[in-house]
């Protein structure tokens, strides 16, 4: 019925106003440079010239400028977008930090509250999740991913997918989804916003792709176009991605939009001569809608009668695009989202903020922890210092749409509420976060004299990760490790608190603290979810989604190392190794690293067979028990190595994991199905192949901390 309704729709409209509905344009805030805009906005909207917005939101506002679109001749609704990223009003840990939770059930959830907040206040559409693999910690979009991995981003992209849409379009709890940079954006060469990308066919299949294809799987409504180019050809230009592999191999049926400006961008990449031929060579390529970049509307309806574009292509994309809108349910009522009443109701669920809470505690790992100086006991003074202890904004992180900081718990807060009356809480700030200024050091040292324990909150502001936020240098800015450096001399026990949004390098601290809890950006409920964790009301379970490096100079660098013709075999001896002079090349903490207050026993391996033909299944077990004295959860992981291949493959490769609750000394039996599909990898000519040959399985704690291994065999 809605593809007939469609056709109806198509056979009306003239070519000016199917090019008006690939038109997307922002509202008052700006995600992008200021382009050179329409100057009567509302004027085009009445006419059909344009098929959505991005950054109006509020009932108020959608509701106002869907009746100036409901005056154009056809009266088709407009679709509003946003960048609903880590939660809408109540603001969620930044999406790397739920990585680090690899709880799917959470993370699931948490893009359920955002979408349900969002749908409330009259959005249709989130450009999110955003599912690039990242493996180079100065480029600022870390932040937005699921970190370095490609099964546990591609696991990660479903759940989000399914918390943002539900099972089916149409909900007023729920809003599209959009599965982005499309492709490859993560590997922009040396970390940089915007560049180039030039990568191997393997690695971007093996790679970057598989979250893409989770998230067409899990039914992501919509897709963005990256700003990088792929190999010289810049992605929104890309015949490639977009037409053979999207919408050609894995047979999308959603639309694609541009990236902001990412049209007209082509011109200065030095690939179109001008904005028509950008426009040309877009729709070409199957790029559906046109985000700022005042390309398509003039363009388009030029080069149809010059010969340079079908009209079939622009049908495609105007059908695609409709049959989102009508699959929402917006022809039958447009203002379905923009319902006052729902909007402040749903606002005032309190479960939001438990669901805010629950995934920021899971998302907090716990890099080290010396002569268990956590969890604090609750009792005595506690030194709160540094310069983000009460910082509320900075716990927000970027990409909040509607930060309303007040709302927001800071460390000090949380961590006051909990201490209550029977511990002493004293506080200094020391030094902001990036100056060099050491005025404050002194009174954070005698504020440290008077405690027994310091806990030192520090971090990167919310402002240097996220969009156009890359870093030459990921140390932890200004003076902050100076500022730890003159609490360790006072001899008093130290626990570093870290926010960020990628991993930082943080040496001193990493040597000397007592204890170091990297805690993210936590959003709304961060301080008490920081507080849940210190007091030991939650023991951390958090694992590292993303290696984190000692040395700038090692970087790019992920858990998913190559063999080498000369790996290093004894680090003592590294003449003509692959090694560094001056580092080691082993990270400061692994893929998948994270302590708990309780500690896990893997034993009693067995596996069903030794030898499987492709057609068979072989399980891999073992007992996992709680050793220590509280209930805690494990992150059990299963890596896989491919001895010798046609192609080199990784040492380790994640193929699996668990997340486990175990009482003290409770044990459970794990197991793990390997299937064909986890022996296999992409040849040289880009076949998905299993070889037959051995294998080994890799079961552990961390990508550095295998406890059981086994040998497996696939025969032809
Ligand atoms: O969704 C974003 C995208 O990730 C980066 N450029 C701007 C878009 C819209 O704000």
């Amino acid at each position: 019925v809605i593809e007939q309704r469609i056709t109806e729709l198509l056979g009306q409209m003239t070519l000016a106003e199917k090019a008006g509905q690939l038109i997307q344009y922002s509202g008052r805030e700006l995600t992008g440079p200021a382009s050179a805009r329409k100057t009567d906005l509302l004027n085009s909207i009445r006419q059909g010239q344009v098929g959505s917005m991005l950054n109006v939101k509020g009932v108020q506002d959608t509701r106002a400028i869907q009746a100036e679109a409901l005056k154009a001749r056809l009266r088709i609704p407009l679709l509003f977008g946003l960048d609903v990223i880590h939660g809408y009003q109540t603001v969620f840990p930044v999406p790397l930090a739920e990585a680090a939770s690899w709880d799917m059930a959470a993370i699931r959830e948490s893009a359920h509250v955002a979408a349900r907040e969002a749908a409330a206040a009259g959005i249709h559409w989130t450009f999110a999740p955003m599912v690039d693999v990242g493996r180079d910690p100065r480029w600022g979009r870390v932040m937005e991913g699921a970190g370095e991995d490609t099964y546990l981003g591609a696991q990660i992209a479903r759940v989000r997918v399914l918390g943002f849409q539900g099972e089916k379009l149409g909900g007023t709890d729920a809003v599209m989804a959009c599965a982005k940079h499309f492709a490859a954006y993560g590997a922009t060469i040396a970390g940089r916003d915007y560049n180039a990308v030039d990568l191997s066919p393997q690695q971007l299949w093996e790679v970057y792709l598989p979250p893409f294809k989770a998230a067409v799987d899990a039914g992501a409504a919509t897709f963005m176009n990256s700003f990088n180019t792929l190999n010289g050809v810049p992605a929104t230009a890309s015949r490639y991605l977009q037409r053979d592999i999207l919408k050609g191999q894995w047979q999308y049926p959603g639309f694609v939009v541009s990236d902001w400006g990412s049209i007209r961008e082509m011109v200065s990449w030095g690939y179109a001569h001008n904005i028509s031929e950008a426009a040309q060579k877009a729709i070409a390529a199957g790029n559906d809608m046109d985000m700022e970049n005042d390309a398509y509307f003039d363009a388009l309806p030029k080069l149809v009668p010059e010969g340079k574009v079908d009209v079939k292509l622009i049908d495609d994309a105007v059908r695609r695009i409709l049959r989102k809108k009508f699959e929402l349910g917006l022809f039958d009522d447009p203002y379905k989202f923009s319902d006052a009443r729902r909007e402040k109701k749903v606002f005032r669920d309190p479960q939001h903020r438990v669901a805010a809470r629950d995934v920021a505690r899971k998302s907090m790992v716990l890099l080290k922890n010396e002569r268990s100086v956590l969890p604090l006991t609750g009792q005595g003074k506690i030194a709160l210092i540094g310069p983000l202890a009460k910082s509320k904004r900075d716990l927000a992180g970027g990409w909040t749409v509607i930060a309303d900081t007040a709302q927001i718990v800071s460390a000090f807060d949380g961590i006051r509420q909990r201490a209550g009356k029977n511990a002493q809480l004293l506080y200094a700030k020391g030094c902001e976060a990036a100056s060099d200024s050491r005025a404050g050091f002194a009174q954070a040292v005698e504020t440290a004299k008077a405690a027994d324990v310091i806990v030192l909150c520090v971090g990167e502001t919310w402002d240097l990760s996220g969009e156009a936020k890359s870093r030459a240098d990921i140390s932890l800015p200004g003076v902050q490790q100076e500022l730890f450096q003159a609490l360790k001399a006072t001899g008093k026990p130290i626990v570093a608190v870290l926010f960020a949004g990628r991993p930082l390098i943080f040496n001193r601290i990493a040597d000397q603290a007592d204890a170091i809890l990297y805690a993210w950006f936590p959003g709304s409920e961060g301080g008490r979810a920081l507080a849940d964790v210190l007091f030991g009301d939650y023991n951390p379970s958090g694992k590292l989604p993303s290696t984190f490096p000692r040395l700038m100079g090692q970087i790019p660098i992920s858990y998913q190392q190559y063999s080498t013709g000369r790996p290093v075999v004894d680090p003592k001896n590294i003449r003509y190794r692959s090694a560094y002079l001056d580092a080691p090349n082993t990270p400061r903490y692994a893929f998948g690293h994270g302590l708990s207050y309780t500690t896990f026993r893997y034993s009693d391996l067995k596996i069903s067979q030794p030898r499987m033909t492709p057609a068979e299944t072989v399980q891999v077990s073992f007992t996992l028990t709680n050793t220590g004295s509280r209930a805690g959860e494990e992150v059990v992981q299963l890596y896989l190595h491919d001895k010798v291949a046609s192609v080199v493959r990784p040492l380790k490769e994640l193929k699996d994991f668990q997340k486990l609750s175990l009482r003290p000394g409770e044990s459970r039996t794990v197991s793990f199905t390997i299937s064909r599909d986890k022996l296999a990898f992409y040849n040289h000519d880009l076949q998905w192949v299993a070889e037959p040959g051995a294998f080994r399985l890799l079961l552990g704690s961390a990508s550095d901390d295998i406890r059981l291994e086994a040998d497996l065999e696939l025969t032809e």
